[in-house]
């Protein structure tokens, strides 16, 4: 087995840094070592990585990505090569996807079908979240099933998306009592649907047909709603951990600190497109440009608190992940659908390299510490979502490592860094501090020296275990 000495660098973890030398054995972590230290061992290691002047911190975790969704007549742009690839770009060494279960569907099939799609496709790590879109005793058998033998430990429900992916409230109570047996975390997209498309049909019926017109349909106090409504049927189901995604309100974050003080085990996650993006400066943007920016939840409105509260949110653990919610449209044959109708344009965005980046950003303007950097992009998603091997540099872990350099910058954009299966940027312009310098998956530098040295199939399924924080 190959060793690798990353030495001279500053290690990062969620809880400090320190100045010290990572020791990879094959795959894992061996030691870590104080700086120089590893001759004085007589350890000769094979590939020796300087890091001097920069930060050594886990590989990414990205919690919540969509490759190849079937979504809106089309299909993410991104598939599992393609999306791996980028986010290994961005040194992110561990995705979760979704496999899908949809009405009349059965949920060990379609979790099946996701596998055949995933495998030697990948080129970092990746996991499972099972989508559950059918309440039925079937899938409420298969839910315990997954948890017990599948290492798919968490559960995506939809209070939104009408006849594509909504569960009503009883449905969404039965998958939780269930879930609350089997140990699992229940994850919910919390927008109420059935209000959103009453005011979508309104829209239209004006003539107000722009893609600005998708925000004005989501009204936060229907992303807050549903995320009270949640938690209520959480705590009816035996206060089951319940993990609200790709939260974009104020209001809705306010509803998650009220429930955490209650001592709920409830757990929210944000997206950097809703700490930098804005209805003003994108979603509105003249013609049919703004599409490029329709995802759900919304964007918010930059004359309002959300941006604002959100980072307090990150800093304060009411937020406890960063993901992207990566799902790429094209604007050509994609998000073209909805011209002249947004509610036809497919919901997403891509960003699966740029969390990192992002985020970073953040520590750069004061919002976060390097070390809340570091905990809410890696350790915290691991530890949520059962990667027991992820998001910590410590012998025995998985040797998922990103250099990071914090003394350049990162152009973002179409024709700078991208490398995303996409015919625009969602941060198009973005100029960042910080780089991704080296990225280690599994004990291969897969990125380094601004080249692409990875390979499609080094990526494993891993199978989770529960949600580390509860269990
Ligand atoms: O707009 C979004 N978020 N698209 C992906 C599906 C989802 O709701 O997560
Ligand atoms: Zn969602
Ligand atoms: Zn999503």
């Amino acid at each position: 087995m190959a060793t690798t000495l990353i030495q001279g660098g500053t290690v990062v973890s969620a809880i400090g840094r320190r100045e010290a030398d990572v020791l990879i054995d094959g795959e894992s972590i061996a030691a870590i070592l104080a700086p120089g230290h590893a001759a004085a061992y007589g350890i000769t290691p094979d590939v020796v990585i300087d890091a001097a002047g920069k930060y050594v911190v886990p590989g990414g975790v990205d919690a919540h990505v969509h490759m190849s969704l079937p979504f809106g007549g089309t299909v993410s742009a991104d598939d599992f090569d393609t999306g791996s690839r980028a986010a290994a770009w961005g040194g992110v060494t561990t995705i979760i996807d979704f496999a899908s279960q949809t009405v009349g569907l059965d949920v060990r099939e379609a979790l099946a079908a996701r596998h055949v799609e995933a495998a030697g496709e990948c080129h970092v790590d990746y996991a499972f979240h099972q989508i559950i879109g059918d309440v039925n005793e079937e899938s409420l058998e298969a839910m315990t099933y997954l948890v017990e033998n599948e290492g798919i430990t968490s559960f995506k429900m939809f209070m939104a998306y009408p006849g594509v992916f909504y569960s009503d409230d009883g449905k969404i109570l039965r998958a939780m009592q269930n879930a609350s047996e089997s140990g699992a975390l229940m994850m919910m997209h919390a927008e109420n649907g059935i209000a959103i498309d009453v005011l979508v049909a309104q829209s239209l019926a004006r003539g107000d047909s722009d893609p600005k017109y998708h925000s004005y349909t989501r009204p936060e106090e229907l992303e807050s709603e549903a995320t009270h409504r949640a938690i209520k049927l959480a705590r009816v189901a035996g206060n089951v951990p319940l993990y609200i995604v790709h939260m974009s309100a104020s209001e809705a974050l306010e509803e998650v600190s009220r429930a955490q003080h209650m001592g709920l085990n409830v757990f929210a996650e944000t997206c950097p497109q809703y700490l930098y993006l804005s209805i003003e400066d994108h979603l509105a943007q003249p013609g049919f440009e703004g599409a490029k920016w329709v995802c759900s939840t919304p964007l918010r409105s930059k004359h309002e608190h959300h941006q604002k509260d959100l980072w307090k949110g990150l800093r304060m653990n009411e937020l406890a992940v960063v993901s992207t919610d990566h799902c790429p449209f094209c604007m050509k044959d994609q998000k073209e659908l909805g011209i002249g109708d947004f509610s036809k344009i497919p919901n997403g965005m891509g960003g699966v390299e740029h969390r990192m980046e992002m985020i970073y950003q953040g520590v750069v303007m004061g919002e976060m510490t390097l070390e809340r950097w570091v905990e809410t992009c890696c350790t915290t998603p691991a530890r949520m979502f059962g990667l027991e091997k992820k998001g910590v540099l410590e012998p025995g872990a998985d040797a998922d490592v990103l250099v990071w350099d914090p003394n350049t910058k990162t152009k973002i954009g179409i024709n700078d860094k991208h490398h995303m299966a996409m015919d625009h940027s969602s941060y198009e312009g973005f100029e960042v501090d910080g780089k991704v310098d080296t990225v280690i998956s599994r004990g291969r530098v897969v990125v380094a020296n601004d080249t692409y040295l990875g390979a499609k199939g080094h990526g494993q399924f891993v199978k989770r275990s529960l949600n580390q924080y509860i269990h």
